[in-house]
């Protein structure tokens, strides 16, 4: 394990570095030191030595088995990825006296049709291993650490990410006629917007603990999402985008979906004065980095 920074004194330490929320983190902040699996195995190492080499103020975790589908097939690295390692992190902040924040995700409910939006109390039924595995690392943490504070957040994207804003991002470039799910909603969260949340937390002396819900914005379906980003990147494409609304149906994957897991994130402004981001308001950002600096 090998420091990123020699900067022991760096008060936040996030553990993932090319990660979409852990770059965000990294890019907000100069006392973030990013660790990267190379330098930190979640899933494997112990996180005495990282504390203890790093005695940071803080660690946010931003680290997660987020392949979805793959998951599906890979449920011991999962969960050793999103409970186990968490967990472990969790109990040595703990006994630090060092604060942690973790990230969930809004596939731990079901997503049934007239239960969203969800307040954190509602009852979970994640349907698939990933959401299974997440859900379960959310309680583990809380056992290994009352103080811990776990934000929800669903749909995260960023400029160079995996995500399915790069991937219809993708076929739009190619001329290719898309067809959307119009049947999943919930609220898309810009990385940045996120890291913001999270940064505001850590910089709090006294902070919430359990489980909050953090909303990116206003609830979407991924055709609303896909149909505003195929707007604003309308002037870059070489013929006109082509966007049809589906049902999830005509998209069979490995891992259920939830269909609608929008959150309500009341809880977060009371506890914490943090309101929504505005994913409308980074998707031109995003889309100005793809087209004009050419990252995507
Ligand atoms: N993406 C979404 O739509 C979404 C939605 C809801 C909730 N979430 C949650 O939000 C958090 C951030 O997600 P994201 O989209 O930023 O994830 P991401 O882009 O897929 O990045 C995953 C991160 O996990 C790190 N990682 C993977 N295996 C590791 C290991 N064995 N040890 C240490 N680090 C490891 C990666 O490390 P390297 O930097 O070394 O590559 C990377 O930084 C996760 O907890 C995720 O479950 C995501």
């Amino acid at each position: 394990m090998t420091p990123d920074r020699t900067d022991a004194d760096a008060p936040i330490l996030v553990i993932g570095r090319t990660g979409q929320l852990a770059r965000a983190l990294a890019a907000q902040n100069d006392a973030v030191t990013a660790c990267g699996r190379d330098q930190f195995d979640l899933a494997q190492h112990d996180p005495a030595a990282l504390l203890d080499h790093h005695r940071p103020r803080i660690v946010i975790n931003a680290a997660a088995y987020t392949d979805v589908n793959g998951a599906e097939n890979d449920e011991l690295a999962a969960h050793a990825l999103n409970c186990t390692g968490p967990a472990r992190l969790a109990a040595a902040c703990k006994a630090r006296d060092v604060g942690f924040l973790h990230v969930s995700t809004d596939y731990v409910f079901d997503g049934t049709p007239g239960q969203a939006p969800y307040a954190e109390t509602a009852a979970t039924n994640p349907l698939n291993v990933y959401a299974r595995t997440k859900h379960e690392g959310e309680q583990a943490i809380l056992d290994a650490n009352d103080t811990a504070l776990i934000l929800r957040a669903a749909w995260i994207f960023d400029a160079r990410g995996g995500s399915f804003l790069n991937a219809i991002l993708n076929r739009l470039d190619q001329g290719q006629p898309l067809k959307v799910v119009d049947d999943q909603i919930s609220t898309p969260s810009w990385a940045p917007d996120l890291a913001q949340a999270l940064l505001t937390l850590a910089a709090r002396t006294k902070r919430p603990s359990g489980v909050f819900h953090y909303k990116g914005g206003d609830y979407a379906s991924w055709y609303d999402f896909a149909r505003a980003a195929a707007e604003l990147a309308r002037p870059h494409l070489n013929c006109e985008p082509v966007i049809e609304a589906v049902d999830s149906s005509a998209f069979p994957q490995a891992a259920e979906r939830p269909k609608d897991t929008r959150l309500d994130a009341q809880a977060l402004l009371d506890a914490a004065g943090i309101d929504a981001g505005d994913w409308r308001a980074g998707l031109p950002e995003v889309i100005a980095q793809r087209y004009e600096q050419r990252i995507g």
